[in-house]
């Protein structure tokens, strides 16, 4: 009989189990600096998700810090993309910029064809590091494969950067639907193969993040949010049977529920502004829930951080329930708060 041990899988598997195991969205990033030496060392962005020996190594950096019961692949969302043949850089102090997909000719011109080779180094990665986890002791930890819900990821091809309202892709939705519809089909098919490959190369759980999915209307999120996420779902039940699926549907508020029921993912992720009782009288308990720390709580510590995981862990105790922030941990977070919060989580 195989025994599943490793507390992520078995929580999102439907147990309850206490203390909860807790990693923290984005813990391979600038708040460590030996993050930030090896992106030196890279140099470009792009270098550094596509080298496997530095990905693999900022993979690793926080587990070794805080022995975290997850790792997450060190990539990011737009190399999809990227694969995908669409131009991308990540501009200092600006994030990434696309050259803006707007209309038939350059959806077209994205070549599924093209992914798996350009995508190959991340899959090395990704075997690497499961390699790399038992080798350096972390038996426990298990490893997340992950990659943007397609309408987010159509948000930065559309947009061609990071917005505040996407106003540019929620227009060509409600203008075109049939061309935004062939964008969103594109991405979901790429996604779905996206995903498969990492979880043959090693990856025991997938994730999706759609970062953009509150700030659409509640019919644009069935069909823009809600569909594609189940698609992808449907089509890795078939292709990755087993395999754990976490969503996170960032401000998805009042549709939350309607979500994680249509879709079917084994656990869902919770922004900050989301109330965990309301969630957890939303969504059923043999869902996992995972959140939702604001992340600037973890950068003022002390009383504020206590009180506020506090009531977290105090209304999650007894359910299926990953720890984790409400959005990515902040550059300027300091890293003896990161260690307080695994202290504090881990007293239950
Ligand atoms: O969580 C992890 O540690 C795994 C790696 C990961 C990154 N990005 C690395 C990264 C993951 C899972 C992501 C997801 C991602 N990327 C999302 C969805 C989640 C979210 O945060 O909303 C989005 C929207 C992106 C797109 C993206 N990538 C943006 C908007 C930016 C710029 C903002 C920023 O923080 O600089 C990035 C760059 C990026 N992706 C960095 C990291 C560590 C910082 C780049 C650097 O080191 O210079």
């Amino acid at each position: 009989m195989h025994l599943v041990t490793k507390p992520l899988l078995r929580v999102l598997g439907g147990e309850a189990v206490w203390p909860p195991p807790i990693w923290l969205m984005r813990q391979a990033g600038r708040y460590l600096p030996e993050y930030r030496a090896i992106r030196a060392q890279a140099g470009d962005f792009i270098a550094l998700c596509t080298t496997p020996a530095l990905a693999c190594e900022v993979t690793l950096q926080p587990i070794r810090r805080f022995r975290f019961d997850a790792a997450i692949l060190f990539s990011d969302i737009l190399i999809l993309p990227w694969a995908l043949g669409q131009g991308l850089a990540y501009k200092e102090g600006e994030g990434p910029v696309m050259p803006p997909l707007r209309d038939a000719a350059g959806i077209a011109a994205l070549d599924p064809g093209r992914v798996a080779a350009a995508v190959a180094p991340v899959m090395e990665t990704v075997s690497r590091v499961r390699t790399g986890l038992l080798a350096e002791g972390f038996a426990a930890t298990a490893l997340i494969g992950f990659a943007g819900a397609p309408f987010t990821v159509a948000c930065y091809m559309v947009e061609g950067h990071g917005s505040r309202d996407f106003a540019a892709v929620r227009g060509m939705a409600y203008a075109d639907p049939a061309l935004f519809a062939r964008l969103i089909d594109t991405v979901t098919e790429a996604t779905i193969a996206y995903l498969a490959m990492q979880v043959a190369a090693g990856a025991e759980v997938l994730m999706l993040f759609d970062t953009w999915a509150g700030i659409l209307s509640p019919s644009q999120f069935r069909t823009q949010v809600i569909e594609p996420v189940s698609r992808i779902v449907r089509a890795l039940r078939v292709r990755c049977p087993g395999i754990p699926i976490i969503a996170f549907p960032r401000l998805a508020g009042l549709m939350l529920g309607e979500f994680v029921r249509a879709t079917g993912v084994d656990a869902v992720g919770m922004d900050a502004s989301t109330d965990m009782t309301v969630a957890a009288a939303t969504v059923q308990p043999s869902v996992a829930l995972q959140g939702n720390l604001d992340p600037l709580a973890l950068v003022a510590g002390g009383k504020a951080l206590e009180t506020e995981t506090a009531a977290i862990l105090s209304v999650m105790r007894g359910r299926p329930f990953v720890f984790n922030l409400g959005h990515g941990i902040v550059p300027q977070t300091p890293i003896d708060h990161v260690a307080r919060l695994t202290e504090l989580v881990r007293a239950g």
